[in-house]
């Protein structure tokens, strides 16, 4: 399938709805779980410009080990209640950081994130990954993201 351009509305419903359109439209047919984060990631990078990093960190054991993402390079491993993600992961609740030099244990990836949103994936009642963004500009994601976001990794 070749993509097309779509351009997210400002308002957040129409912005989230359109998010998951776009997300079935690519992981429609597709049971391959690299294939469907892998495009995840991408249709998400593309909706949120501002942010640097997008991807996810899948639960291995005892810890998360990074899986299909969309930035540069980043930790591989992130232990159970450890940083954002292990802690998202341990609350079993999504975390919204509007600024990562406030977050005590946060692991910086990319010396100019600001904000970070990490949302868990469940399945039959257990956490088998998380979400994870990263922004460049202080208090990127908002509440609203949360709840956009809790809804659209439903679809995963
Ligand atoms: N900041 C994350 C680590 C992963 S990078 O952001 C890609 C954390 O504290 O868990």
């Amino acid at each position: 399938m070749s993509y097309v351009e779509v351009e997210y509305p400002r308002e957040k419903g129409a912005f989230y709805a359109m998010l998951r359109r776009q997300l079935d439209l690519y992981l429609a047919g597709e049971a391959n779980m690299t294939a469907r984060l892998a495009n995840a990631s991408a249709v998400l990078a593309q909706a949120f410009p501002d942010a640097n990093w997008v991807g996810f960190y899948l639960v291995d054991g005892d810890s998360l080990t990074v899986g299909p993402f969309q930035g540069k390079p980043a930790v591989s491993r992130i232990g159970y209640g450890k940083g954002v993600c292990g802690t998202a992961w341990r609350e079993e609740k999504a975390q919204v950081v509007a600024e990562v030099a406030c977050f005590a244990g946060h692991i910086a990836c990319d010396c100019n994130t600001h904000s970070e949103i990490v949302v868990p994936l469940w399945r039959d009642g257990a956490i088998w990954g998380v979400l994870d963004m990263d922004s460049v500009l202080p208090g990127h994601f908002t509440e609203a993201d949360r709840e956009g976001l809790e809804e659209a990794v439903k679809l995963l």
